[in-house]
């Protein structure tokens, strides 16, 4: 998605505009541009590609000015051209602006002001917004914008400025994220969609909500601030950059060891044999009355959610179902008083699942988030929840976090299943399993180069097939989204027991599979899923428990992971299906923190 930069105060606005485009470059980067402020002009700098190509034409502008705004672009509407990239001014070019986000009615509205003369220079809806506010501009850059929104359907984060009003920018919010950061100085503002690049200069920061506008300028201690709490960030910016490591997601895939223990750190009560969620004490007895629970999610977060379908219904005895958002947004779930709904998302961002939780809201559903930024959307919105504490995750690739949510949920598990039938010895047995995961996550990454060596091995494979069983069906899943989203090569997750009713067409001998076969209860029925694949010379990596050497004989290679709880699989077995993302994608030569077509955070419908 795309993502919004700005800044007023003392200091060169483009230095700190670039360095927090920069920060954001994850969420988009097809194109970019800025406008910058002086005493007496504003000049617009744009390019397509990536930030480095606007670097390039700014170090030849040499602009000078302490106010500005910029953006990158994730293309939804108008393919990736210079005129299509942001800033967009209006007629005059003296209102400019910047905006992340989808204007679902842009083709009425651009008819309306073509009819009244205005000139339009890109294919994009968001264009629409700056001759919108130019329709309705009588002096005040405030009041226009506010006029303009209220004819705008869809979603929005935007920056605009004037070049009649100086060091004055107008900020706005409806879905897309934006946040207004408190400089050190008195009059100082550094405003972006993400804290990440606002936390190296301010840990102060407003969080818009919907529909708010602000107004930012030294002049005025925006108003805004008078009746909003300043939200402190809780962000070590130290630990968004990348260390010794090539990619984020090599860093973040390293640091598995480390969310798990930051998940479980003061939350397990071993003696009990249950956990301590403190963002659920509030509403612990209504999560006692609940007999259903929808777990919602996107992409990886939705393999999560899957995951923790499992383990509530076989420990916890409550019927669960996992959609992904973007259905379940538009499907008619029966929602009772008994029913609550666990949203799962890293960024607390993603629109589709917001959606989804402002509908379940209106419904008046309990609903719990597990979520990894702290201030986010879907944390500010949920009625409770529990944050995953991963860190910031960089890459587009989610690794470490899905780590995190899986041990939350298996948190949940155990506080739902203590709350109802889940014996003592039964929770303190996943309890001490728990305690004991960062230190067999880190022995699985110790087995990174003889991944490295696999993965260059099947790194000619155009397809691979991932299938699992039971709590391994959505690592599948998982395993052949990471290696779709970085290598770009064709990959599907599938129930083990699946492939008879037809995948197994595809397979013969330049079709491998990984097959995800703990030694649990399915294990049997997995291995006869691997003769149905060698009986057609379909080539195999077998994910197995250590010192299973009968599956050997069977298989083309193995990776062996370390015994625990059935239910506590997904938490070793999707280690060594991210490190062969990783690699392979790293043996392909492919830009691996930022992946063609995707962003990080997916904000918009
Ligand atoms: C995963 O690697 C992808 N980046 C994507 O599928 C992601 O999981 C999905 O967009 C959900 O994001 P969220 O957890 O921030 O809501």
């Amino acid at each position: 998605m795309c993502r919004l930069a700005g800044y007023i105060g003392e200091k060169e606005a483009v230095r700190i505009i670039m360095d927090s485009l920069s920060r954001q470059s994850y969420g988009g980067y097809d194109s970019a541009g800025v406008v910058i402020g002086s005493e007496s002009n504003i000049i617009c700098v744009k390019s397509v590609g990536r930030l480095e190509n606007l670097e390039k034409k700014l170090e030849e502008k040499k602009l000078k000015g302490n106010w500005g705004i910029g953006h990158i672009r994730w293309a939804s509407h108008g393919r990736v051209s210079l005129t299509n990239a942001h800033p967009f001014s209006d007629c005059q070019k003296k209102i400019y602006l910047v905006h992340n986000g989808i204007i679902e009615n842009w083709r009425r509205l651009k008819r309306k002001l073509l009819d009244k003369g205005h000139r339009f220079v890109s294919e994009t809806d968001s264009e629409i917004l700056s001759h919108l506010i130019e329709d309705y501009f009588e002096g005040s850059l405030e009041e226009a914008v506010k006029k303009a929104l209220r004819e705008i359907r869809g979603a929005y984060g935007l920056l605009a400025i004037s070049k009649n009003e100086p060091k004055k920018i107008i900020a706005a919010r409806l879905s897309s994220p934006l946040l207004i950061g408190i400089g050190e100085r008195e009059g100082e503002y550094i405003l972006a969609s993400d804290p990440a690049a606002i936390a190296p200069y301010t840990k102060k920061v407003i969080n818009l909500n919907d529909y708010e506008i602000a107004s930012v300028n030294p002049g005025n201690s925006l108003l805004i601030v008078k009746e909003r709490k300043l939200q402190f960030l809780d962000f070590d910016v130290k630990k968004s950059e990348k260390g010794p490591y090539p990619h984020f997601m090599l860093k973040e895939i390293m640091e598995g060891p480390e969310t798990i223990e930051n998940a479980v750190k003061g939350r397990l009560v071993p003696e009990e044999g249950t956990v301590k969620l403190g963002g659920l004490e509030e509403v612990s007895e209504k999560l006692k009355r609940i007999n259903r629970l929808l777990l919602v999610g996107c992409g990886t977060a939705f393999h999560a959610a899957k995951v923790g379908k499992y383990m509530i219904e076989e420990y916890a005895d409550i019927p669960c179902e996992a959609d992904v958002a973007s259905e379940l947004r538009y499907r008619k779930p029966l929602l009772d008083n008994k029913t609550a709904a666990v949203f799962i998302s890293q960024s607390g961002e993603t629109a589709d699942t917001l959606a989804v939780l402002r509908e379940f809201k209106k419904k008046g559903t309990l609903t719990i988030g597990i979520t990894n930024a702290v201030g986010s959307s879907q944390a500010r919105e949920t009625d409770a929840g529990v944050y995953t504490r991963s860190g910031p995750e960089i890459s587009v690739a989610s690794t470490k976090a899905f780590l995190g949510q899986l041990t939350v949920l298996a948190m949940l598990t155990v506080f739902l299943g203590r709350q109802r039938n889940m014996s003592l010895v039964t929770g303190k047995r996943i309890v001490s399993e728990l305690s004991k995961m960062p230190r067999l996550v880190r022995k699985i990454l110790k087995r990174a180069p003889e991944i490295k060596k696999l993965a260059k091995k099947y790194k000619r494979y155009q397809n691979i097939w991932f299938i699992g069983r039971k709590y391994n069906f959505p690592v599948a899943l998982e395993g052949a989204l990471k290696l779709k989203e970085v290598s770009y090569l064709h990959a599907e997750g599938t129930a083990g027991g699946e492939l008879k009713h037809g995948p197994l067409a595809l397979i013969d001998k330049r079709f491998p599979t990984i097959a995800i076969c703990p030694s649990d209860s399915v294990y049997d029925k997995m291995v006869s899923n691997i003769q149905e694949i060698r009986a057609r010379q379909g080539r195999i990596i077998a994910l197995a428990t250590e010192r299973n050497r009968e599956i050997e004989e069977i298989v083309d290679d193995v990776i062996y992971i370390l015994k625990t709880l059935e239910m506590l699989t997904p938490l070793l077995s999707v280690v060594p299906l991210q490190l062969f993302a990783y690699y392979t994608a790293h043996h392909l030569g492919r830009d691996i923190d930022k992946p063609k077509n995707l962003a990080k955070s997916v904000t918009v419908e």
